[in-house]
C-alpha cells in the first residue's frame, strides 16, 4: 500500500504525529493527535515508518494555525500547528516518561515554564551560495537551505539581520556553504561565520562592510576548529550575576534570557546557603557569577574558549578570590571523589550526552547535594538514576521550554542525600 487513511492517536519524540496501519507505526509531521489524515508510507524509520500528509479530512482538537509562513518547509519547527497547552502538557509528559523508563517516574514534574515568540537571543543559520545566497535554515530531513524572510522564534534584531547576510554574503566569493552563529548580546550581535572562507583583503573589506552594514558588535571566522574575530567594531557583552563577561566567538550560552532566568532561579533556590560550590560545565560563567555572590565556586568547563572569557571576567571583576576556573574535559576525566568531598553542593549542566561519568563520581562522593540542570530528558533520568542508587532523592522537577515549538524541553532538579 503506498497510501493509507489513519486517524494520529499521539506525539512521539521528535513532535511527529503517531498513527497506527497494518500493525506498522507512522510517523508523521506536522500531524496533531486527533487528525484523521491521508498519508503516502516512507521508508522505514527506526521501530516504524515515516509517512507524509497528503490531505487532512479532519482537524484534532489541539490543532492550532501555524504563525510563520515557512512552517511545513523549514526545518526549523515542528510543533507550530499545535496549541501552546497541548505542546506544555507534551513536553511535561516525555519528561515524566523519560523518568519513569528509569524506575523514577513518582518524581514531581512542574508543567514548563513557558517560552516567547521573539526571544531567541542566539541562532544557527544554515548558509549556502549558488549564484545567489541562501540565509535560513535546513529542511526538516535534508540538507537544503529553506532561505526564510521570516522567524518568529528569534529576536527581531536577529531576523533583521538575515536579509543583510544573504546581500553581502551573496556578493562574496569564495564560498558555497557553512553555518553562522548570530548571539545577540548587549553590545550587539556577535557574528561567527563557518564558510571555508580565506580572509583575503578583498573578503575582509567586504565583511567589514557587512559588519557596518548590520552594525555588528563582532563578527569572526571559524575554519579548521578555529575561532578568529576579523572585525571587532565594540566588544560583545553578555552579564551573568551582575558581572560583565565577553562570550568568545560561537561559544555557547542559553539560548534565551527568560530560560536563563528560570533555570538560573531553580539552580540558586535549590543551592541557597551553601558555601562552597563546584559548577561543572560551566560555560562562560551563567551559573558561576550569580552563585559567586554567596559562595566560593570552583567552575570547570571543557572548552578552553569558553574557561578563558569566564576566567577574564573573573579577574576583571575582582572576583578571582571567589571563583576559581578550570579547563577539563569532564567525560575523559571527571572531578574524582576526592576532589568533590570538600563541596557542599555540585551544580551539573552537562550536554544532550548527559553527564555519566562525572554522575557516577559524584555517586562514591560525599557531597550532599547535586543540582542537574538538563537538555535532555533521558541521559538527565540515566544519571538521576547513578545517584539514586547511591542514595540521593530526587526532588521536584522544574521544566522549561526554551526551544518553542521544537520537541525539546529542559529541566532542572535537585538531588539531595
Ligand atoms: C549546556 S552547556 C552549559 C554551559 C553553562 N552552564 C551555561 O549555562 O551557559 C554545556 C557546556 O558543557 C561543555 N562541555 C561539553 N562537553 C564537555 C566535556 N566533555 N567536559 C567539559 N565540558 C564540556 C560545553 O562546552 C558547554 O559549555
Amino acid at each position: 500500500v503506498s497510501a493509507v487513511e489513519v486517524t494520529i492517536t499521539a506525539l512521539g519524540s521528535g513532535g511527529d504525529g503517531l498513527a497506527e496501519a497494518d500493525g506498522r507505526t507512522l510517523y508523521v509531521p506536522y500531524a496533531a493527535p486527533g487528525d484523521r489524515v491521508r498519508v503516502a508510507l516512507g521508508p522505514k524509520r527506526g521501530g516504524g515508518y515515516e509517512a507524509r500528509l497528503l490531505a487532512r479530512h479532519a482537524d484534532g482538537p489541539g490543532r492550532v494555525a501555524p504563525p510563520c509562513p515557512h512552517f511545513g518547509t523549514c526545518g526549523g519547527c515542528a510543533l507550530q500547528h499545535l496549541d501552546e497547552a497541548v505542546v506544555r502538557a507534551w513536553k511535561r509528559e516525555r519528561i515524566l516518561r523519560a523518568l519513569a523508563a528509569r524506575g523514577l517516574g513518582d518524581a514531581a514534574v512542574s508543567a514548563p515554564v513557558p517560552a516567547r515568540p521573539a526571544t531567541r537571543r542566539r541562532l544557527g543559520l544554515a548558509l549556502a551560495r549558488d549564484g545567489r545566497a541562501r540565509v535560513g535554515f535546513h529542511t526538516r530531513f535534508g540538507r537544503a537551505v529553506v532561505d526564510v524572510a521570516a522567524c518568529p522564534v528569534a529576536e527581531p534584531a536577529l531576523v533583521a539581520l538575515i536579509p543583510v547576510l544573504r546581500d553581502r554574503l551573496g556578493r562574496l566569493a569564495g564560498w558555497r556553504k557553512g553555518q553562522a552563529i548570530a548571539t545577540l548580546t548587549e553590545t550587539g550581535i556577535d557574528l561567527l561565520l563557518a564558510i571555508g572562507l580565506s580572509p583575503a583583503a578583498e573578503a575582509l573589506r567586504r565583511l567589514a562592510d557587512l559588519a557596518d552594514e548590520a552594525d555588528l558588535a563582532r563578527l569572526s571566522l571559524s575554519a579548521g576548529g578555529r575561532s578568529e574575530p576579523v572585525v571587532v567594531r565594540r566588544s560583545p557583552r553578555l552579564a551573568f550575576g551582575g558581572v560583565a563577561v565577553d562570550p568568545p566567538p560561537g561559544g555557547f550560552v542559553q539560548p534565551t534570557a527568560d530560560g536563563e532566568a528560570a533555570i538560573g532561579a531553580a539552580i540558586l533556590a535549590a543551592v541557597a546557603g551553601r558555601a562552597r560550590i563546584a559548577d561543572l560545565y560551566a560555560g562562560c560563567g551563567t551559573w558561576t557569577f550569580p552563585l559567586a555572590r554567596t559562595a566560593s565556586v570552583l567552575a570547570v568547563e571543557g572548552d578552553p574558549a569558553l574557561a578563558g572569557a569566564l576566567a577574564e571576567a573573573a579577574d576583571r571583576s575582582g572576583l578571582a578570590g571567589r571563583v576559581r576556573v578550570a579547563t577539563r574535559d569532564l567525560v575523559r576525566r571527571p572531578l574524582a571523589a576526592a576532589e568533590l568531598d570538600r563541596f557542599d553542593a555540585v551544580v551539573l549542566d552537562p550536554p544532550r550526552a548527559g553527564a555519566a561519568p562525572q554522575a557516577a563520581e559524584l555517586a562514591r562522593s560525599r557531597v550532599p547535594l547535586v543540582v542537574v540542570a538538563s537538555c535532555n530528558p533521558a541521559t538527565f533520568a540515566r544519571d538521576a538514576r547513578t545517584l539514586v542508587g547511591a542514595g540521593f532523592r530526587l526532588g521536584p522537577v522544574t521544566a522549561v521550554d526554551q526551544f518553542l515549538w521544537s520537541p525539546h524541553v529542559e529541566l532542572v532538579a535537585a538531588l539531595a542525600r
